[in-house]
């Protein structure tokens, strides 16, 4: 596909995601990005997003969106579970993919249509390993076959902090040692993420992705940068938990509850190839607000990169409502007493600048920073650890 001047943008979704993709790409810098078209699996609801957003036109689905010959980047905003037939329609049509986190899950693709919640959760690990990586391989594959990028859509690669963070360590040459990384908030807000059928596992997948594909980004850098080689992660050891269950026991919870089979507490311990270490935690057991943290400690430094909270602007109010019904920052339960009032979230979570790159790479024809290997990356990773958990042992990634 040859590179275009103005890049046309066809969302695919109008949900939670959508929202936050529609703000950045119209205030991408240094490109010229449009959103053209938007499809949602109800008209209804793509209506309502196009006049929100100033989106030109309405879709009533993928294939009428695809026909459009303005739009060039199709960035998926969708369930888990449409991530690779999308991903698979949109390469064929000619258009460069982005893909949102997880870039594949086991959601149970290889169980009849029938099969109960329960049968896609007790499905063995090693399985839901091998179907995911197996999906990812085939988008990267399909994309790599019609000559359209694919695209991963992992914010925290692109986070100022955390992009920062790597040129000050390649700039001294250090070695980055231990990575600590996590995202915790107090649960998530939707019912599908209860469960396994539609969310492919727990807080490893939702939440800890981030600091795993900001990890391996980081250490892929860092190898190419000392002599061209990246260095990779090539073994995982996991533990998974539900701590609502304990929880249960005291007070009243205020995290959120209601679990059905999948964890709300995931660590994953990553040995790269170079015998560094990164620790990635996911938890919904953190009331305060969301916590989106990486800490590095390197060889001739220490960097701590705070994506959320961070204390550009801190609030105090007596009470709850003293701003009005203005949002603070992300799962903050009130405005009472002292806050961080993020002052961009866009910015600081990296998605605005994910967006500049996805449209500058199309634009420029050359390869966007986050790409599709490193969604299939941490794919390999995740489920690697879920099957760690599962049978209490260290998993080569070979
Ligand atoms: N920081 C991040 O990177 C981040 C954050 C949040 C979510 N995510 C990821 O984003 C994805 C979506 O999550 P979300 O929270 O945005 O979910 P959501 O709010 O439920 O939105 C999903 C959207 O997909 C649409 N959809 C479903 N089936 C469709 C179909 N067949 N054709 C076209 N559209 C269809 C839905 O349409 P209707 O509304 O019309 O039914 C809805 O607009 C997930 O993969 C999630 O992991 C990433």
């Amino acid at each position: 596909m040859s590179a275009p001047a103005s890049v046309g943008v066809g969302l695919v979704g109008a949900g939670f995601l959508a929202q936050t993709r529609a703000r950045c790409y119209s205030n991408v810098g240094g490109v010229d990005a449009r959103l053209v078209a938007v499809c949602s699996r109800t008209q209804e609801k793509a209506q309502a997003f196009a006049d929100q957003h100033q989106v030109a036109n309405t879709c009533a689905d993928l294939d009428e969106l695809l026909a459009r010959d303005d739009v060039h980047l199709v960035d998926l905003c969708v369930p888990n579970h449409l991530h690779r037939p999308f991903t698979e329609r949109a390469a064929a049509a000619g258009k460069h993919v982005a893909c949102t986190k997880p870039l594949t899950a086991y959601v149970g693709q290889d169980l009849a249509e029938d099969a109960s919640d329960a049968d896609v959760s007790a499905t063995p690990r090693a399985q839901m390993l091998e179907l995911a990586v197996a999906d990812a391989q085939a988008m990267v594959d399909a994309c790599a076959s019609a000559g359209v990028q694919l695209m991963y859509g992992e914010n925290w690669v692109h986070a100022p902090a955390i992009r920062r963070a790597g040129e000050l360590l390649r700039a001294g040459d250090a070695v980055a040692l231990e990575l600590r990384g996590w995202e915790s908030h107090s649960g998530s807000h939707t019912p599908y993420s209860r469960l396994w059928r539609y969310n492919g596992g727990g807080a490893l997948i939702r939440l800890a992705a981030h600091p795993i594909g900001a990890m391996i980004a980081l250490k892929r850098a860092e190898g190419v940068a000392r002599d061209g080689q990246p260095i990779r992660p090539v073994a995982v050891t996991a533990e998974v938990a539900d701590l609502s269950v304990p929880a249960a026991r005291g007070a009243t919870p205020t995290i959120a509850t209601g679990w059905v089979d999948v964890e709300n507490w995931g660590c994953a311990l990553i040995h790269f190839s170079d015998g560094t270490r990164g620790v990635a935690y996911g938890s919904d057991n953190q009331l305060g607000g969301m916590e989106s943290k990486l800490e590095i400690m390197a060889s001739t430094g220490h960097l701590k990169c705070n994506l959320s909270p961070h204390d550009m602007l801190r609030t105090y109010a007596a009470s709850d409502g003293a701003f009005g019904d203005e949002y603070v920052m992300e799962k903050a339960s009130t405005q009472a007493g002292w806050n961080y009032a993020i002052p961009n979230e866009d910015w600081s979570s990296g998605h605005l600048a994910m967006c500049a790159d996805f449209a500058q790479a199309v634009a420029q024809g050359r390869p966007a920073a986050s790409d599709g290997l490193l969604g299939l990356e941490v794919t390999k990773v995740i489920y690697s650890a879920y099957v760690s958990a599962a049978e209490g042992r260290r998993i080569s990634l070979d």
